[in-house]
């Protein structure tokens, strides 16, 4: 179902009491000043799923994910992690398809697609993430980038599968870099994605997705951002490992 969500990306950062200082501080700061918001989900390294969702249990609105899964279920895979010890810890969410893992790790859509199936195997809520890089976008490719995204990362899914996902859309030329995409720019993606979605299953499928902007949102854009139609929260990096800048993100729907 269609909500307001702003999700932390915390990407690799902070060692144990370091990221259970920064959740403390969000949820004290959450819970009694986002009104609007209807969920916030912060998605951490591993090692602090358990404990981030153990607090969590007290608020509602405060939800935790992983930010990678591997596609297989178990196995001889040394170091990795699987979407069923994901949800032994209480972790709700997994970002998919992030740039970074796609652009480090050679993640393709072919594997994303089997990423997402096992995700929701075990019952946790993919945050699939497409977007085009600059070049792309100079060469006025990245429709076709998006395009292809959702339909080889996810449109093999069924309509109630699918239904399930939180697609966040993020251009690469802005994550990280200080260059946010305008609200017009975003706003385009945003209805296009929700447009293809339409096309794919239904308008009420479409009309019932969360479509997430990331890539340098914080407390001075986010409004703008956020007050388009097609845009129904933020994935935020860097902004989400200072407390109060996160805070204010969320209290942008208030
Ligand atoms: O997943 C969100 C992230 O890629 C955006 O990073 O630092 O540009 O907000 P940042």
């Amino acid at each position: 179902m269609r909500k307001k969500i702003v999700a932390g990306n915390w990407k690799m950062n902070l060692d144990y009491n370091e990221g259970l200082g920064l959740f403390s501080e969000v949820i004290n700061m959450v819970k009694d000043e986002a009104t609007g918001t209807q969920e916030v989900v912060v998605c951490s390294p591993f090692i602090h799923l358990h404990s981030l969702s153990q607090l969590a249990k007290g608020y509602n609105k405060v939800s935790v994910g992983a930010q990678n899964a591997h596609h297989a279920e178990s196995g001889a895979y040394t170091g990795e992690i699987s979407a069923k010890m994901i949800h032994s810890v209480g972790a709700e969410y997994v970002i998919l398809g992030h740039s970074e893992r796609r652009q480090y790790f050679g993640e393709d859509n072919e594997l994303l697609a089997k990423k997402t199936d096992t995700v929701l195997k075990y019952d946790l809520k993919p945050i699939f993430c497409i977007g085009e890089t600059l070049q792309q976008r100079e060469a006025n490719e990245h429709f076709d980038v998006i395009k292809s995204q959702l339909a080889e990362g996810v449109f093999h899914l069924d309509a109630e599968q699918f239904s399930k996902l939180v697609i966040a859309y993020e251009p690469v030329w802005a994550i990280g870099t200080g260059v946010t995409a305008s609200a017009e720019q975003a706003q385009e993606i945003h209805a296009f994605i929700r447009k293809e979605i339409a096309a794919k299953y239904s308008q009420q499928v479409a009309d019932d997705i969360t479509i997430l902007y990331g890539g340098s949102c914080n407390p001075k854009n986010a409004a703008e951002l956020f007050a388009q139609p097609d845009i129904d929260g933020g994935l935020i990096g860097g902004a989400s490992l200072k407390s109060r800048d996160f805070t204010d993100i969320v209290k942008t729907f208030n």
